[in-house]
């Protein structure tokens, strides 16, 4: 007869313990271990016995021309994966409740089950539900096979009978394993009920969707236990007050990270921006202080995105620094090059900088574009509406090079920029770039430059 053994496993971590106690040993958090039972496996009954040898092959054996890609129909979906769903791919997307992966996935699955047989899992809502946001979405459901269920074990019976090509379990904080007696949404069924899909969509050659569900911390629950199982990672971001919506790659075995796609979330669901430069740049009327254009990059794209700063006097004793879409240390570094190398001083005064429409901008890049926003709005002077900038500020005040700047001056022109604030060391060697370029090597050149 087989001995099962109970272990402690933390919903946090997910680290386990052989008996129970109140604080987890590996992180430190208190009552989150939970009793779980497991099953030795075979090969550990039978005394350490080796398996049966597999098969084993020279590097250039294999074709890697048999990764074979479905397109979803949705080509910013399509971008960010890389070109494709890629047949036996595991793919994780991880947003905010309520940011649209169901919208978009439902979406998806329209299209790709044109050409593909795919089977939609859902722990969450009835198939009323889905069918409601479908009609909304105007999908034809011919195609989309649905199945509300939680247990992993009935779902891989139901994808034995099935046989899709594509399978998506949204989420994965719903679904349970029997095999554990955790709640479901505890790290431990997260775990485990992730591995069975995995390992059932590795062995079968289907692409594999799974949705989860960020937690306030910002991490997806099960603390990234996930992420190093599956072949993609994906975020869906943006605010809940603005109707943008990008689609981040954070990790891609099959395509490049950094990759976004953006959508707009309308009436009639996720719509698809192919020129997101000008969604973002919504800008009308007359030149205000405080505002200037950011040539920043995302992935392999060029994105032109307005940064706003207001800087007002402070009645604090510790003046703030807030930021919306960049990094507040970041701010609070610029300010002190600004003051220590071109004199101007913000100890006295508040100071707001804002990229306009959700966007997070995290790159260095946008150093000296943040720099002008504030200045411009300390001396409430505007700057140019034909001008863009980018540029990294160092600690001395220089300015320093970035990557991949032709691609940005070639989108600045593209969209109709005059003039572009830009590091020396980007400079074009030759040709015409279309603009007006204004190369600067210190922060001091540029603040010159602005007036
Ligand atoms: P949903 O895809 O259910 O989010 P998630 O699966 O990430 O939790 O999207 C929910 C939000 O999207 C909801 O607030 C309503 C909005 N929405 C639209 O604005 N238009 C639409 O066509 C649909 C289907 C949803
Ligand atoms: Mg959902």
């Amino acid at each position: 007869k087989l001995k099962t053994k109970s272990v402690y496993t933390c919903n946090e971590c997910g680290a386990s313990s052989p008996k129970w106690v109140g604080q987890c040993p590996s992180c430190g958090a208190w009552n989150t271990l939970y009793e779980t039972t497991v099953t030795p496996a075979a090969h550990v009954r039978a005394g350490g016995r080796y398996g049966a040898p597999a098969e084993v092959h020279n590097l250039a054996e294999v074709s890697a021309e048999k990764i074979y890609r479905h397109p979803t129909g949705i080509s910013e979906l399509d971008r960010v994966l890389g070109g494709g769903l890629v047949a036996g791919s595991v793919v994780l997307i991880g947003g905010d409740p309520g940011i649209g992966k169901s919208t978009l996935l439902t979406q998806a699955m329209a299209t790709i089950g044109q050409v593909a047989k795919v089977l939609y899992v859902s722990g969450e809502e009835s198939s009323d539900q889905i069918a409601l946001r479908a009609q909304r979405l105007g999908l034809r459901g011919d195609r989309l096979r649905l199945l509300t269920e939680n247990q992993v074990e009935t779902i891989l019976a139901s994808a034995q009978n099935e046989q899709p090509q594509v399978i998506v379990v949204d989420s994965i904080q719903t679904m349970y394993t029997e095999i554990l007696q955790s709640a479901p949404g505890s790290v431990a069924q997260v775990r485990e009920s992730a591995a069975q899909l995995v390992r059932y969509a590795k062995q079968t050659g289907t692409a594999l969707f799974l949705v989860g569900h960020v937690t306030k911390e910002g991490t997806l629950a099960g603390p990234r236990v996930l992420e190093h199982m599956v072949d993609t990672v994906l975020y869906f971001e943006g605010d809940t007050g603005s109707a943008f919506r990008i689609i981040r790659a954070i990790k891609n075995r099959f395509g490049a990270v950094n990759e976004i796609g953006v959508f707009a979330m309308t009436e009639t669901g996720l719509r698809e921006v192919g020129n997101p430069s000008s969604m973002f740049l919504s800008r009308q009327g007359d030149a205000v202080p405080g505002s200037i254009v950011l040539a920043t990059q995302e992935g392999t794209r060029p994105l032109l995105v307005e940064v706003q700063a207001l800087v007002d006097q402070s009645h604090l004793g510790n003046p703030r620094r807030v930021c919306v879409g960049l990094d507040t240390n970041r701010l609070a570094m610029l300010l002190a090059v600004l003051h220590r190398h071109a004199g101007i001083a913000t100890y006295d005064q508040d100071v707001f900088v804002n990229v306009v429409g959700g966007v997070r901008v995290l790159e260095t890049a946008a150093d000296l574009a943040i720099l002008a926003a504030t200045v411009s709005s300390l001396r409430n002077r505007p700057l140019g509406k034909d001008l863009v900038a980018f540029g990294e500020v160092g600690l001395a005040g220089e300015v320093r090079p970035v990557q991949r700047g032709q691609e940005r001056i070639r989108e600045a022109a593209k969209l109709g920029f005059k003039r572009a604030l830009v590091p020396a060391a980007n400079m074009p060697k030759k040709g015409d770039a279309g603009i007006e370029l204004l190369p600067v090597r210190r922060l001091t050149e540029a603040l010159e430059i602005l007036g």
